[in-house]
């Protein structure tokens, strides 16, 4: 089997990444954009020892599960996986991708968790600007493993409102000859914009620079046209960086948090708070993992990883006492304002890493239960092994990152811990992306 070579094949199932996959001279080959049952003309791209990668040239015998993508760009744009499928197939896919990650290991599966609106669900979106080759100011998503920005004009996944914000800050850049920045010369002024919005319908906007700018025209322009923006920050970054937001904010208009509501706790979001991305989604997650918890009032709880305490403070209402550690400062300070905007008084905040934090707790013997919300790299080890050393009954671990979870579970096994259950949950539909819950409890 030689690059650019044509087979026609059978694509007998998919694999984690929801590549179809078939056999070609004994090699498996994985083929991108193939769905399982096909009958495809493929070229072969890439060929390893025992593997091989190639792409889909013609699809000779369609399958009922493959649909017409809704979305334009989906063959350029990076942003989404999964749209040439049913959302059906998608879930079977994300099913697989967990369950194959744990391999070896036994447990109770719980089907995944749907999601109710498989579009517009975003409640977070930031796009990096750029000029054509015409010299118009253009904005969208980066393609698949590249820098190369592909222009659109709408994301699916993202809800009408933000990407009519989105399109309006264009049409005033290019009116208005705003400079835009090039990441090639490292020169030039506006970067990206992120827009945020809660259920409760309130809209953040951040324009990001690499400098400081008067945009007071555009900001009344914007609040006029858009009611629901409560609040315009700038952020200004000026280092030739992957990271798209520094630390310096500057609030431009109205509030410096909006309003949340998740599961009828109120929260203040700041441009920098981690918020998941589908308001419903994380509802049930929380739901879920709460549930699987079985908390009761006479419990001591830690929420390791809390963030602005979202989960923390919807576990206060069902213990004694919760702890919640987190790293970010301003993530703790919006997790004070949280805990008495909720007049919570059994839920205290920890600032620092969760790996050396958590040892001001070891002389706790009481604690109950501990959940993990990782990102996505997962678990310290140093903090896994002071979880193990405080033989704490029940964990409940959430993650981003299948990958690193079963890692960080095959290290909480053969130290006394065993998987109970786990319950992959779609927050991310038609994408790659699977959040999961597990449920790992203290053996005896
Ligand atoms: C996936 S988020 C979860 C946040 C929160 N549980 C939620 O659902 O909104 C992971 C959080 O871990 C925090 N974090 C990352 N590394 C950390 C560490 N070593 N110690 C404590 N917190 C950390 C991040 O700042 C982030 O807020």
């Amino acid at each position: 089997m030689k690059e650019k070579e044509t087979y026609k094949v059978d694509i007998e199932s998919f694999d984690i990444n929801g590549y179809g996959v078939c056999h070609i001279d004994s090699k498996i080959v994985f083929v991108i954009g193939a769905v399982e049952g096909e009958c495809v003309i493929v070229e072969i791209i890439n060929v390893h020892k025992k593997y091989a990668f190639a792409k889909l040239v013609r699809i000779l015998k369609e399958s009922p599960k493959r649909l017409e993508p809704q979305c334009p760009y989906y063959k350029y744009c990076g942003g989404c996986d999964m749209m040439h499928i049913s959302y059906d197939e998608e879930c079977k896919i994300k099913e697989f991708r967990v369950t194959q990650t744990l391999r070896g290991l036994d447990y109770k599966l719980e089907p995944l968790i749907k999601a109710d609106d498989i579009y517009g669900y975003r409640n977070k979106v930031m796009v990096p600007f750029c000029k054509d080759i015409d010299d118009d100011i253009l904005y969208g998503f980066y393609q698949k493993e590249s820098h190369e920005i592909v222009s659109i004009d709408n994301c699916l996944i993202s809800d009408d409102l933000t990407n009519k914000i989105i399109n309006y800050i264009s049409r005033y850049l290019n009116i208005f000859h705003v400079s835009i920045y090039d990441e090639l010369s490292h020169t030039g002024l506006f970067k990206e914009v992120m827009v945020r919005h809660t259920k409760l319908n309130e809209y953040m906007v951040v324009f990001v620079t690499t400098a400081d700018y008067d945009f007071s025209d555009l900001v009344n322009h914007l609040t006029s046209e858009f009611d629901a923006i409560k609040s315009i920050f700038l952020n200004i970054n000026g280092k030739k960086t992957n990271v798209v937001l520094s630390n310096e904010y500057k609030l431009l208009y109205g509030k410096e948090t909006i309003l949340e509501d998740i599961l009828g706790l109120k929260f203040n979001v700041s441009p920098s708070s981690f918020l998941q991305v589908n308001n419903r989604q994380c509802e049930k997650l929380y739901s879920k993992a709460i549930d699987l918890a079985n908390l009761d009032k006479t419990m001591n709880v830690i929420d390791a990883y809390c963030g602005m305490g979202s989960i923390t403070l919807n576990i206060a209402k069902r213990v004694n006492k919760v702890y919640g550690i987190e790293i970010v400062e301003s993530a703790i300070k919006n997790a004070n304002t949280n805990k008495e905007l909720n007049g919570i008084t059994n839920a205290e905040f920890i600032l620092g890493p969760c790996e050396e934090k958590i040892k001001e707790l070891v002389n706790l013997t009481n604690i109950d239960v501990i959940f993990f919300d990782p990102p996505r790299k997962g678990c310290d080890i140093e903090f896994l092994n002071t979880v193990i050393s405080m033989e704490i009954p029940k964990i409940v671990y959430i993650s981003c990152n299948i990958a690193t979870c079963a890692r960080d579970i095959k290290i909480l096994e053969e130290n006394g811990y065993k998987l109970e259950t786990v319950v992959p949950t779609d927050l991310f539909p038609r994408t790659l992306h699977v959040e999961s819950i597990a449920l790992i409890t203290r053996k005896n």
